[in-house]
């Protein structure tokens, strides 16, 4: 049985890999490292705890005795590495958080596994999961493809910049084997309540301001996260070493387009009558360093390795809404105590 890390397991995109690997693969032994910060959470995993081939351990990746023992006592074949701090609006207030977690966290990693395997890589693995983010921000036209520049505007995206640069570092200077793709947003089951599209459905829940950034002109491209699962699975086992691949959902919204089908589709679910939800949009205050539009060119990872995504928006979107609305206990719980407080500083 080979022993595998995933690290952020418990929270949003981590909890998803991890169901799929545990599910998927009984010869692997997955070992879930997270800190459970305010984002990770454990009963994202509740159906995968009682599994043979599942193991969590909380701890941080900041530490680095702690990283250097226990990769020797598991001797990991390969690390899935989600672990990080990923929202923009955090980063901005709180940027050094960034740079621990992202940039030294990862190095921590790095360095560990380059210390167990002793330049001895065959058949081992380093797959850091990173962001389309580190592009920096599209005009109104064109797409980011692999060989995009970086051009990293936020502390959070400048911060996975690094962590992508540290992951190349070590696979040209110590030979270790190494993947990285670079993802658009995510949104699906399970998401902190603090990005766009699970804020908005617990707002909407709640009769709360849907508080639209700037002008609302914003363009991102959306994926289900159950997809950006599916294409971690097959980078991890088919993507060549060394390479880059960029997953989208070739699915392209402006944040107000966005914001109006998610309204229109929460009125129809809690039988409010249509217009009620898009009533509580305001707009406010715009991000600072704001990237107007990120867009994917996927044709990599699809002609190479076969993905595409599998839902459409409407129905991801859907099953989104559906999933919020029968696991009220659960936006109840991350939505008590450390939320009430960011959500007084970001918003009023
Ligand atoms: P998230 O914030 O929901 O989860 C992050 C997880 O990392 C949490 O479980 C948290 O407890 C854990 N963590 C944070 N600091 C840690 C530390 N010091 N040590 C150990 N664990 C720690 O994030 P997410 O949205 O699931 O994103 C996961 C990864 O995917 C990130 O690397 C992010 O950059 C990347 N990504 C996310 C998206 C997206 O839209 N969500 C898109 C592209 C890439
Ligand atoms: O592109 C991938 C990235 O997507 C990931 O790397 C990040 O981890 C993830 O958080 C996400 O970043 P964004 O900043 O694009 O996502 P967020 O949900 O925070 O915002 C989406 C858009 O909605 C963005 O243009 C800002 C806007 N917005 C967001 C919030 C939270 C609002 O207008 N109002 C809000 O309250």
């Amino acid at each position: 049985m080979k022993n595998i890390l995933i690290t952020g397991g418990a929270g949003f995109v981590g909890s998803h890999v991890v169901r799929l690997f545990v599910n998927s693969y009984p010869n692997y032994h997955i070992f879930n490292l997270d800190a459970l910060t305010y984002a990770g959470n454990l009963e994202n995993l509740k159906d995968v705890e009682q599994k043979q081939n599942y193991t969590f351990i909380k701890g941080d990746i900041t530490d680095a005795t702690f990283i250097n023992s226990l990769f020797e006592a598991h001797q990991f074949a390969a690390v899935i590495h989600l672990a990080a701090e990923s929202h923009v609006d955090r980063s901005i207030k709180e940027p050094l958080a960034f740079v621990k977690t992202n940039i030294l966290g990862t190095i921590n990693l790095l360095e560990a596994f380059k210390t167990i395997w002793n330049h001895d890589f065959s058949e081992k693995r380093f797959y850091h999961i990173s962001t389309d983010e580190v592009y920096g921000t599209l005009g109104a036209t064109g797409l980011f493809t692999e060989a995009t520049a970086y051009d990293p505007n936020s502390p959070y995206s400048a911060s996975k910049a690094s962590s992508d640069h540290f992951v190349r570092a070590y696979g040209e200077t110590y030979g270790m084997p190494y993947v990285i793709s670079n993802c658009s947003n995510n949104y699906g089951p399970n998401q902190f309540p603090e990005k766009l599209i699970p804020l908005f459905i617990n707002n909407i829940i709640n009769n709360k301001p849907l508080p639209v950034y700037g002008d609302g002109n914003y363009t991102r491209d959306w994926l289900y996260v159950i997809d950006h699962a599916n294409a971690i699975d097959l980078v991890f086992h088919k993507g060549k070493n060394k390479e880059t691949y960029n997953i989208g959902g070739f699915n392209e919204w402006k944040n107000i387009d966005l914001v109006k089908l998610l309204c229109k589709q929460m009125d129809v679910k809690l039988g409010r009558p249509l217009g009620t939800s898009e009533e509580l949009i305001t707009y406010v205050k715009d991000r600072p360093g704001h990237d107007l539009r990120y867009a994917i060119d996927a044709s990599k990872i699809k002609s190479e390795l076969g993905w595409q995504p599998s839902v459409t928006f409407e129905e991801g979107l859907g099953l989104t809404i559906n999933w919020y609305l029968e696991n009220k206990e659960w936006l109840n719980h991350v939505t008590s105590g450390e939320y009430q407080d960011y959500y007084e500083k970001q918003y009023t």
